[in-house]
């Protein structure tokens, strides 16, 4: 992104010239749903991000500005303080004061700063535009007010924030991938010791793409509802085995065993997870192989669960997922939270512009919509930007 304008804009308001800091959205390849549950994930951070332009003010305030946001329904200014009663109304702005109550939870003060924040990620596409707003303000705030915080620690903030000032009780996915991300890579995360490793992504042959429905989503409820699912799952196996805190910890077997103990809604969503987790495991082995079509089917069998067991899916993406079925397409799915937003697709460098197509004109034909169309291109994590 061409950050010339904000900085421009930033010099108005402010009199003065800021840093300039970004953290990127994120793709995931497999693994969905199950960073909350102690499981893999394989994300890789993208090159549409979330940017802040930045200075200390002198005073105890923050003066916030957004020229993103709709102005209609949104105020693009925002002005508040750090103290707990002082949470901005605008919810843009909440992410920026829950990043800094979170900061100073940790015992660290933040002193008042002026603050610009735009960007390139879509909005609820399930690219995560939350989780890089998060590490954006965190990095910038770091690095500017030398906290002495690392790419863990900003990562945890973000979801603190989510937490308990957005209502959203995520997983470490999305922060994380903003955080850790590193160009041509994916991120195998393992969220129950927290050990990742990079993973060398360039499928020869392929590319990724990202299909957005256009149908946008707010997590919220309905997420929580999954995570709650999952937990009194883990709470009725727990009886008999109190070595399981997490469905990571849990087999299919055990799961049987409580079949009459949780409601069955709560039994298929846990074994999507359980299923998920062993799924993530099995398509890294494959693309070690370079077996990308095999990997691709792993993907369509994550969407038939997030659409049928875990329920996350809608009738749109539900379509694009079909469409990419019959175009030959080695892999597609619902990504991120779902309920709206993108499926990734794992293309055939030979299908990719008639799938591309048809899917469009299909898609427009049945939703009245025309849905976008993304490129991944994986890219490194929160940084500075040096001008
Ligand atoms: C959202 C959450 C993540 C993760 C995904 C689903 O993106 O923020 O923590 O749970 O949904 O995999």
């Amino acid at each position: 992104m061409d950050t010339s304008k904000i900085q421009a804009k930033f010099k108005e308001l402010y009199g003065t010239e800021g840093a300039v800091y970004l953290s990127p959205g994120r793709i995931n390849l497999i693994g969905e749903h199950t960073d909350y549950n102690g499981g893999f994930v394989l994300p890789g951070a993208i090159d549409k991000a979330i940017y802040c332009v930045i200075k200390p003010n002198g005073s105890n305030k923050v003066r916030a500005y957004a020229p993103d946001e709709n102005p209609k329904t949104v105020a693009i200014n925002s002005e508040f303080g750090l103290e707990e009663a002082d949470k901005p109304k605008e919810r843009w702005a909440q992410y920026i004061f829950g990043v800094c109550r979170e900061i100073v939870k940790k015992g660290k003060t933040i002193p008042g700063f002026d603050i610009i924040i735009s960007g390139d990620v879509p909005l609820g596409a399930g690219m995560s535009s939350s989780a890089a707003l998060e590490s954006c303000v965190g990095f910038a705030l770091n690095d500017q007010y030398a906290l002495g915080f690392d790419r863990f620690e900003l990562a945890l903030i973000g979801q603190a924030t989510e937490h308990n000032y957005v209502g959203v009780k995520c997983g470490i996915m999305d922060q994380f991938a903003s955080c850790y991300g590193k160009e041509g890579s994916l991120i195998r995360l393992d969220c129950r010791s927290l050990e990742y490793e990079y993973f060398p992504f360039d499928p020869k042959g392929y590319r990724l793409t990202l299909l957005n429905t256009c149908v946008t989503h707010t997590l919220g409820d309905e997420y929580n509802e999954r995570r709650t699912s999952c937990e009194r799952t883990v709470a009725a196996i727990a009886k008999k085995h109190p070595e399981v805190r997490l469905l990571r910890d849990a087999t299919l077997d055990m799961l049987k065993e409580v079949a009459n103990q949780v409601t069955a809604v709560d039994y298929i969503r846990s074994e999507f997870v359980i299923e998920e987790i062993q799924r993530l495991l099995d398509t890294c082995e494959l693309l070690k192989k370079g077996d990308y079509e095999a990997a691709g089917r792993k993907m369509y069998e994550t969407h038939t669960g997030l659409s049928l067991k875990y329920m996350v899916s809608c009738p749109e993406l539900d379509f694009l997922n079909e469409m990419a079925k019959k175009s030959g397409v080695a892999g597609s799915r619902v990504m991120g939270g779902g309920f709206g937003g993108c499926t990734i697709n794992l293309v055939k460098d030979a299908l990719y512009e008639e799938f591309v197509k048809e899917a469009t004109t299909a898609y427009e034909k049945n939703f009245g919509i025309t849905p976008k169309v993304y490129d991944v291109v994986i890219k490194d994590g929160a940084r500075k930007l040096e001008m």
